[in-house]
């Protein structure tokens, strides 16, 4: 069997026209079946807009060309609770929990039918979950809210995990928790990861896939990505002021020892 070598996603030539805009310009790469393939890139490159056409979330004005698929199956043109229903789990940019509804409402809305919900499982990584389970999701801190967020797709079974930029506006301590949850959860199920945090990167990533100009600017071996600092300087901004936060901020030391 090839199947632990074999992508668990292929994307190929993907296209995205939004409002006329062409976003993303035959944008090709793959994720490996185990580990944290992350997706790498300034702001307003095409990260979240690759994530939500491999989901199906393209908006009604957009136009979507090329090949997804995960494993031998297409996803294209297939529904998105379909897809999820198939094994793709999302936790989107802006965390989408329902503000005015408990934890344990939050959970309930997304156990999928037919599945026995990994409440164990879940509860385990989150202990705070369970405590917190008559608590307004409103209420939560942002910490709070994205591991609510990751917790609700961990309730399935998942193929495959986008998450896009989970540590966004998250203190440093919250930074670390989420990323060792990160950790954790990638030692069962692959995970395409959007993420600004470097460091959070150095410890997470296997793979990376950088972004720029709506292509698909390098692809390789993360560790060698951050090593090459006129690369990541050119190809994310870090160093030069733009980046919105800076490559050792907010995350303690991996256990490699950087
Ligand atoms: N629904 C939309 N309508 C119009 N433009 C959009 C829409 N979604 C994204 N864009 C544009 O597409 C580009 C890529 O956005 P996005 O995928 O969110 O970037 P990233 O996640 O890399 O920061 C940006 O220029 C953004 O303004
Ligand atoms: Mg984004």
């Amino acid at each position: 069997m090839t199947a632990m070598t074999e992508p668990v996603l292929t994307v190929d030539g993907l296209s995205v026209r939004i409002a006329g805009l062409h976003i993303l310009q035959g944008v090709s790469f793959t994720v490996a079946p185990t580990g944290v393939t992350v997706l790498l890139g300034r702001n307003g490159v095409g990260k979240t807009t690759t994530l939500r056409a491999v989901v199906g979330l393209t908006p009604r004005n957009g136009e979507v060309r090329g090949t997804i698929r995960m494993g031998a199956q297409s996803l294209l043109a297939r529904p998105t609770y379909r897809l999820v229903r198939g094994g793709l789990g999302y936790v989107p940019e802006d965390r989408c929990v329902f503000a005015g509804l408990t934890v344990a409402e939050n959970l309930r809305l997304a156990e999928r039918r037919g599945i026995t919900p990994a409440y164990d499982q879940v509860f385990a990584l989150f202990p705070e979950l369970e405590r917190r389970a008559r608590q307004r999701a409103g209420s939560l801190s942002g910490g709070q809210q994205q591991m609510l967020a990751i917790g609700r797709v961990l309730l399935n079974d998942n193929r495959l995990l986008l998450v896009d930029e989970p540590t966004k506006g998250l203190a440093p301590k919250v930074v670390t928790e989420v990323t060792e949850v990160l950790e954790r959860v990638a030692e069962s199920v692959p995970v395409l990861l959007v993420e600004q945090n470097l460091a959070v990167v150095r410890r997470l990533a296997k793979d990376a896939v950088v972004l720029a100009a709506g292509q698909v600017a390098w692809t390789g071996d993360a560790h060698e990505l951050l090593l090459e600092t006129a690369l990541t300087r050119s190809l994310l901004g870090v160093g030069t002021g733009e980046s919105h936060r800076g490559p050792e901020q907010a995350v303690a030391p991996g256990k490699d020892g950087h």
